[in-house]
């Protein structure tokens, strides 16, 4: 396949960001719509999957409409349709594919089947004029759903190397936020709270779970850490530090992170560590991350999206797609959703 102009539809309803995006050639936006439901789930302190659905499916056609108006092009200019089938909330993820389905068939498309997580790491190629960044990489996916570390060997073939036990870091985020009384989604509330706070104030556990599984990771133990620790302050009637509570927590997530995205970019030799999810929008993450990598591993370059392609959009699922439809790999009309659908499927 030559590399002429190739602009997919990308479409994105996996948990509650209802997206659609227009990319040209896996690199150029040339529309990227989001209608984010946080303030519907807001005051249930977390996604409700059926209101999730519900939206999404009041809410597609027109955000298609609008990221073709934006773009400035109708469906005969499109090469492709594609959507993120999984993982996610199963009814959230249907309303994508049947929407993605419907449009190919009419349309006389093809369709083009993304995972949600390897179109977090493609947000990275979303860097119009930049050279893509050099495989193999280290890629950390960390979001409300996911903390995955993995290894990208070439576009389309990935090792996972380890994942989270239990809490993924958002969750975390978004858990101790909760506690602090910083609403929902908690991490941006966190990031802020932070910078005016003093790191060392408390030493929270890390789980670095060293030997056994030196890439899985191990939230709930801080998160209970860092609540018990706030009741205990209640109890006693002492004034709350929230501030060092918020950044002493953050550093203890962060660390670990850090610490096992270097080693794994050290065993693994590669070029590039891309960072991705709603996690990677994290200040502190990205600089600290940054630090460690130029005095461990000179010669390594870090990549990380801008935080509104950090977050769930369809721009990145477009961008995934793009290099599935050089290949020529396509769905089938039966495309369905796959709720749990790992990252090397
Ligand atoms: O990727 P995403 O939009 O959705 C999922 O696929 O889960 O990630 C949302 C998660 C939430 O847990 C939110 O609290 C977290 O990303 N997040 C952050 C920041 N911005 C978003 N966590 C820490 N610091 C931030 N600045
Ligand atoms: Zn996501």
């Amino acid at each position: 396949m030559d590399r002429k102009r190739v602009l997919i539809l990308g479409l994105e309803t996996s948990c509650d960001e209802t997206a659609a995006a227009v990319v040209e050639n896996g690199s150029r936006i040339l529309s990227n719509v989001i209608s984010s439901q946080v303030e519907l789930h807001a005051r249930f302190g977390g996604v409700v999957p059926e209101i999730a659905s519900r939206r999404h499916l009041e809410l597609i056609n027109s955000l298609i409409d609008e990221a073709l108006e934006t773009a400035g092009v109708g469906t005969s200019d499109l090469q492709a349709v594609a959507v993120s089938y999984g993982p996610g909330l199963v009814g959230a993820l249907l309303v994508g594919v049947a929407t993605a389905k419907a449009l190919a068939y009419a349309c006389r498309l093809p369709l083009v089947a993304v995972n949600h997580l390897e179109a977090h790491l493609y947000a990275n190629f979303l860097v119009e004029g930049r050279p893509n960044p050099s495989l193999p990489a280290v890629g950390l996916i960390v979001s409300g759903g996911h903390t995955e570390l993995v290894l990208l060997k070439r576009p389309g073939e990935y090792m996972p190397l380890g994942r989270t036990r239990d809490d993924a870091a958002g969750e975390a985020f978004d858990k101790v936020a909760r506690a602090l009384g910083l609403g929902y989604p908690g991490g941006p509330a966190i990031d802020r709270l932070a910078a005016r706070g003093n790191p060392d104030y408390f030493h929270f556990p890390r789980a670095f779970l060293d030997g056994e599984s030196p890439y899985e990771f191990s939230f709930s133990g801080l998160k209970s850490a860092v609540i018990n620790h706030l009741h205990q302050l209640r109890q006693k009637g002492e004034e709350i530090p929230l501030a060092d509570l918020a950044a002493s927590f953050q550093s203890a997530v962060v660390e670990v992170l850090v610490e096992k995205t270097v080693a794994a970019a050290r065993e693994h030799k590669v070029g590039s560590v891309f960072l991705s999810g709603g996690v990677a929008a994290n200040s502190s993450l990205r600089r600290v991350m940054e630090e460690r990598i130029k005095t461990q591993l000179p010669g390594v370059k870090l990549y990380y999206p801008p935080p509104e392609l950090c977050t769930d959009n369809a721009a990145m699922i477009a961008a995934a797609a793009y290099h599935h439809y050089r290949k020529g790999r396509f769905a089938a009309l039966d495309l369905n959703a796959v709720p749990q659908l790992p990252l090397n499927a």
